[in-house]
């Protein structure tokens, strides 16, 4: 087994949804192990300050790349990937992890803002995916991580979209690991339960607006930095699939899996409305 310096010093990854939260814990945690960073997000001037944020942890000015990219605009795509191996020259690992969610009923969520979760939340991950697969095959090495979500594997009321979203790219990089099984390409799926990050403020409502809203599930979750660290350490076990949740969660899979029918009433019982802790 490798330790995090050793699998991570000098290695060009790129990650998406890198300026808050998960992305950006990521991105921190990456450098401190020596990787070489290209940070994408929408938000260019947020991105420079984790870049600001990187340089302070010691990387070098050259090994970090701001790249904005908007998820929903894959014809732009393929020239981010050029610029990336113009600067970089490789790519070791693309971190698929840039995401919005969704609070809102079916009843009330109009077919533009499941679009709006699918463009973002699948099309673009498999998109760019696409884009820079056939690089790793040409390297014979590379690493494609995604970031699902225990709502890739539980259905929960007001994400209609957002599961459906998360159930659609575990299938999706599931089943691309096992195209890939014979080759040097790993896949990782990530599975974070609640991680204490700005997703239910970004979260979209039926209309397509801002949710803007702490749940009181993300304002007790997990802390951010802890979980970017233990997804490295799920890198550094080499597991295919990456669960950071807590207990609560842990429970809902297992019951999911072994009890389905249980959990279905849990579920129904225990969520009735949107919780909300500060707006
Ligand atoms: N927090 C949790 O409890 C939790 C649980 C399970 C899964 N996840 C997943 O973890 C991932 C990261 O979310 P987070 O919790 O860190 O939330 P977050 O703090 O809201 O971060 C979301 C990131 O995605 C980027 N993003 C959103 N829409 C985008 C678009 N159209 N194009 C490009 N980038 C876009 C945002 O950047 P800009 O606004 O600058 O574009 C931001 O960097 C998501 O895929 C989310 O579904 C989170």
């Amino acid at each position: 087994m490798f330790n995090s310096k050793v699998m991570f010093n000098n290695k060009v990854i790129w990650i998406t949804g890198a300026s808050s939260g998960i992305g950006k814990a990521i991105a921190l945690n990456m450098v401190l192990n020596g990787a070489r960073v290209i940070l994408s997000a929408r938000r260019k001037k947020v991105l420079e300050d984790v870049k600001k944020a990187c340089l302070q942890r010691g990387a070098e000015e050259d090994d970090i790349l701001v790249l904005p990219l908007d998820m929903l605009e894959q014809d732009k795509f393929p020239a981010a990937v050029k610029q990336v191996m113009n600067h970089f020259g490789a790519i070791d690992m693309l971190f698929n992890n840039a995401g919005i969610s969704q609070r809102s009923v079916c009843l009330e969520t109009d077919m533009s803002t499941y679009r709006t979760l699918f463009e973002v939340d699948v099309f673009g991950q498999i998109a760019l995916t696409k884009q820079v697969l056939p690089i790793m095959v040409k390297q014979a090495s590379g690493h494609l991580v995604i970031t699902s979500s225990i709502a890739g594997k539980i259905g929960v009321p007001f994400r209609t979209g957002y599961c459906a979203a998360k159930h659609a790219v575990m299938g999706f990089f599931d089943a691309l690991r096992a195209e890939l099984a014979n080759t040097s390409i790993k896949v990782t799926t990530i599975t974070p339960g609640f991680i204490r990050t700005s997703l239910s403020e970004n979260a979209l409502k039926g209309d397509g607006s801002n949710f803007g809203v702490t749940d009181s599930d993300i304002a007790n979750g997990i802390d951010v930095d802890d979980c970017a660290k233990q997804i490295i350490k799920g890198f550094i076990k080499g597991k295919k699939e990456i669960v950071v949740a807590g207990r609560r969660e842990l429970s809902a899979l297992r019951l999911k899996r072994f009890f389905p029918n249980i959990l279905f009433s849990v579920i129904a019982k225990i969520v009735t409305k949107p919780a909300a802790t500060k707006s």
